[in-house]
């Protein structure tokens, strides 16, 4: 999608230019366009605010036929996803004036940020924002542009190529996320999802293994089939295997709670906003993506993505409000509400995964608690663990890729409140205030001595309006995020 040219030697023909335009800085040296940046920056409709459209037809001997000024802002108030947005806005522009190819002059502003960052958040933009999904569509009403063109001065084009593979590797990775988390539940019950997983994942080069409900029995997964036997879709668990060329002396195990659609079971949701819950495998399409975008980047250490998968449905079969079940690691747990569903799924996931792994690092991510919800609000995600410098990364990481997560605590005493009368465990705190912090108290049940993070993405998973870089729908939240903390720690030795 992206393509890095020499300005002097453009391969084909873009059919627009698209131009960064500052309220109050200068971007380009080139004489021509700063002169234009000037000229339409003083135009009161437009005025450089951040994110706003202005279109220039150009005159006949021009070598491109128009130009798409993007607005920056203000000098002080720029970052990284001030040039995302900005950028993402262009290419919306230039698919809604049906554009194919437009050709994306960088600014030469050194001064602004560190230039790295300026330039990968401005390819970021580009291509989270060039995605649709409208497969359900008879027409599509937008359609995405077939190529980006870099245009780049000869010194710097290597190093920008390399900038862009990674760049597309990840946020391509992201626009598949977005496609699995809103297709519809009736198109992804769990084998077909598995199915979609195991596909996407094999064509990358990872191995997968798949397991059944016979073999989640013999292995002893007794709390994600008292999740799944009230659906007559069995239950699905996936993993995915990446071995680095070198041998590894790390390992990361990863989590993706996938529940292809959350009813609540016997204790049945409310119908207002149900059809939301087809979402409610958004982790594990977080953790199938990035296992991808892992694959495509190929880091030194080894991984395994486990990805349980399940419906939660009500019916005769389903599992009621008292009963009892033993997890993975013999916990035994009273179910006191069947919407609990998901700490169930990844009870059993992450306590194989300890157990049979033994991996250097576990993270889980998942639509959790509407809890998390009411605490951090649609656009930040509750990163809880107790290592400090896992959470202090986690943080670093959502600051650095804008998918915004926020240490929250695992506060020991707070264990009591998942006392059972009958078993070691109940599935609900005896309060519902707390929520998403009681939910990951009862996933650390499951980790034994294993340094782990859960991140509980509720609320950035999905989006209900359009954003600046995605429309409605799956947000892909936390490949990015994902990806780049993992990149991280390798980098850092922090492993
Ligand atoms: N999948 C939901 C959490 C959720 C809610 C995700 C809204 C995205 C948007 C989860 O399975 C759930 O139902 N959690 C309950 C837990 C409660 C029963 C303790 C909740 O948050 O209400
Ligand atoms: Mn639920
Ligand atoms: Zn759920």
């Amino acid at each position: 999608m992206l393509s890095v040219q020499p300005y002097a030697e453009m391969a084909e023909k873009p059919d627009t230019g698209i131009l960064f335009v500052c309220e109050d800085m200068p971007l380009y040296k080139e004489e021509n366009k700063a002169l234009l940046c000037e000229k339409i920056r003083n135009l009161p409709e437009f005025a450089a605010k951040a994110e706003k459209i202005y279109f220039v037809s150009m005159p006949e001997e021009m070598p491109l036929p128009r130009v798409i000024m993007v607005g920056l802002g203000k000098k002080e108030e720029l970052d990284a996803e001030k040039f995302r947005r900005a950028a993402a806005a262009a290419v919306k522009a230039a698919m809604e004036a049906k554009e194919k190819c437009p050709a994306v002059f960088l600014p030469d502003a050194k001064e602004t940020l560190q230039s790295e960052t300026t330039v990968k958040a401005i390819l970021e933009g580009l291509v989270l924002a060039n995605y649709r999904f409208d497969s359900y569509k008879k027409e599509s009403e937008l359609r995405v542009l077939e190529k980006i063109i870099i245009l780049a001065e000869k010194t710097a084009q290597s190093g920008i190529e390399k900038l862009a593979a990674g760049v597309e590797a990840v946020c391509t990775a992201t626009h598949l996320a977005r496609t699995w988390v809103s297709t519809p539940s009736n198109d992804k019950r769990p084998e077909a999802l598995c199915d979609m997983f195991e596909k996407a994942a094999a064509s990358e080069g990872l191995e997968t293994r798949r397991m059944g409900k016979k073999e989640l029995e013999k292995l002893g997964f007794g709390a994600m089939l008292a999740v799944a036997q009230g659906s007559d879709a069995g239950p699905c668990l996936l993993t995915l295997h990446y071995h680095p060329e070198k041998t590894a002396d790390k390992t990361v195990a990863l989590v993706g709670k996938g529940v292809t659609f959350d009813s609540g079971g016997l204790d049945l949701k409310p119908p207002a906003g149900m059809e939301g819950m087809k979402m409610d495998m958004a982790g594990a399409a977080a953790v199938v993506a990035t296992s991808i975008a892992l694959a495509r980047t190929r880091p030194s250490f080894r991984f395994i993505a486990a990805i349980p998968i399940v419906e939660n449905m009500p019916s005769a079969t389903a599992y009621r409000p008292g009963d009892v079940f033993r997890a993975y690691n013999g916990k035994s747990i009273e179910v006191m509400n069947t919407d609990a569903e998901g700490r169930l799924i990844l009870a059993d996931t992450l306590a194989w995964l300890a157990d049979v792994e033994k991996p250097d690092l576990m993270l889980d991510v998942a639509t959790l608690t509407g809890a998390c919800m009411v605490a951090l609000g649609d656009e930040i995600a509750g990163g809880f663990t107790e290592d400090s410098m896992l959470a202090h990364a986690l943080a670093r990481a959502g600051e650095e890729t804008f998918e915004r997560c926020w240490p929250m605590p695992l506060p020991k005493d707070y264990k009591k409140l998942l006392k059972s009368e009958l078993a070691d465990l109940r599935n609900v705190s005896t309060t519902r205030n707390g929520g998403a912090i009681t939910a990951a108290l009862f996933l650390k049940e499951f980790t034994g001595e294993t340094r782990w993070a859960h991140i509980d993405i509720a609320g950035p998973a999905y989006l209900s309006k359009a954003s600046a870089c995605c429309p409605a729908g799956g947000s892909g939240f936390g490949v990015r995020l994902l990806h780049h903390l993992l990149t991280d720690l390798e980098k850092n030795g922090n492993l």
